[in-house]
């Protein structure tokens, strides 16, 4: 794997000696800006994958727009996270299980004064969701449930008897995006990452609380009918972001992209 953005010249080698990135440099490369940089005191991170064509999964999961150091990126993100927002969508269709607790982070994570993994908190209006399921019942750190205070009520007590955490975040059934990541914050958890999907990240790009897109770009083409990486209401304005880094392996960018902060503005 090598930089190609920052160019080498400017500050670091484009790789480590050896050229092999060990986990520590991942985690460098991506350190969290300080949360209170996005003005709001959270910083919301998502982390997504699109094929040449814009294609946000095919058939239905992203893992064939994937690599192996794509996988890697995905779980150092996850190390340095205080909480992984996730939709329900994703997590039906992924099959999405808790984060784990890796010795690899251990470390770093007390001494950022993080707990032992990231909490994955699932946004969802309808709440179908299977709470029976170790993401709900077994979690490393227990599992948020994000919705609206008019969400089922049945399936709000479903998800607490299952050990969740219900964050209520609106007061129709949706959650509002400001609202979500308000919510997170007063539980301490301001280095935040989303992983999509495609519909929540269009809720939180058009709801102007994502502060930065961690985009691969695959080397695939997949043509057919897949979304792109956001998917919610057109917008009026298109929203600017500047490039922060760009890391290249076997064809595959890992491309960084930030919201200009509130001093740029
Ligand atoms: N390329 C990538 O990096 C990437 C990443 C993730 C997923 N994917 C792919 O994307 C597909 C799924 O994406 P998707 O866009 O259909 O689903 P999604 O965004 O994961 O989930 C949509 C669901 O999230 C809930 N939701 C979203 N916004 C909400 C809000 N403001 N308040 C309350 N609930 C909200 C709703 O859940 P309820 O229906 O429960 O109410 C909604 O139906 C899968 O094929 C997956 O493989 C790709």
């Amino acid at each position: 794997m090598r930089r190609l953005f920052p160019l080498p010249a400017d500050e670091r080698p484009a790789a480590p000696e050896g050229g092999r990135w060990s986990i520590d440099d991942l985690a460098e490369a991506y350190a969290y800006p300080e949360p209170a940089a996005s003005g709001r005191g959270v910083w919301l991170r998502a982390n997504m994958v699109s094929s040449l064509d814009g294609a946000a999964h095919h058939e239905g999961r992203s893992q064939p727009l994937s690599s192996a150091a794509d996988m890697r990126i995905f779980g150092v993100l996850r190390g340095l996270a205080d909480a992984v927002v996730v939709g329900a969508q994703t997590v039906r269709q992924e099959g999405y299980g808790p984060a784990r607790e890796r010795d690899v982070f251990v470390r770093r994570r007390a001494a950022a004064g993080q707990g032992p993994a990231p909490a994955i908190a699932v946004v969802s209006a309808g709440l179908d969701l299977d709470f029976s399921a170790p993401l709900f019942t077994r979690p490393v750190v227990p599992t948020l449930l994000v919705t609206g205070a008019a969400a089922p009520s049945d399936r709000i007590e479903a998800a607490r008897h299952a050990g969740a955490e219900v964050v209520f975040a609106g007061e129709g059934t949706a959650a509002e995006p400001a609202r979500l990541v308000a919510a997170l914050a007063e539980r301490g958890l301001r280095r935040l990452l989303t992983e999509g999907g495609p519909r929540l990240l269009g809720e939180l790009v058009s709801g102007e609380v994502l502060d930065e897109l961690c985009l691969t770009v695959a080397p695939r083409v997949t043509s057919g009918e897949a979304v792109r990486i956001v998917n919610g209401p057109g917008m009026q304005v298109p929203v600017d972001f500047r490039l922060a880094g760009v890391l290249e392996e076997d064809g595959f960018l890992f491309t960084r992209y930030q919201r200009p902060g509130p001093a740029a503005e």
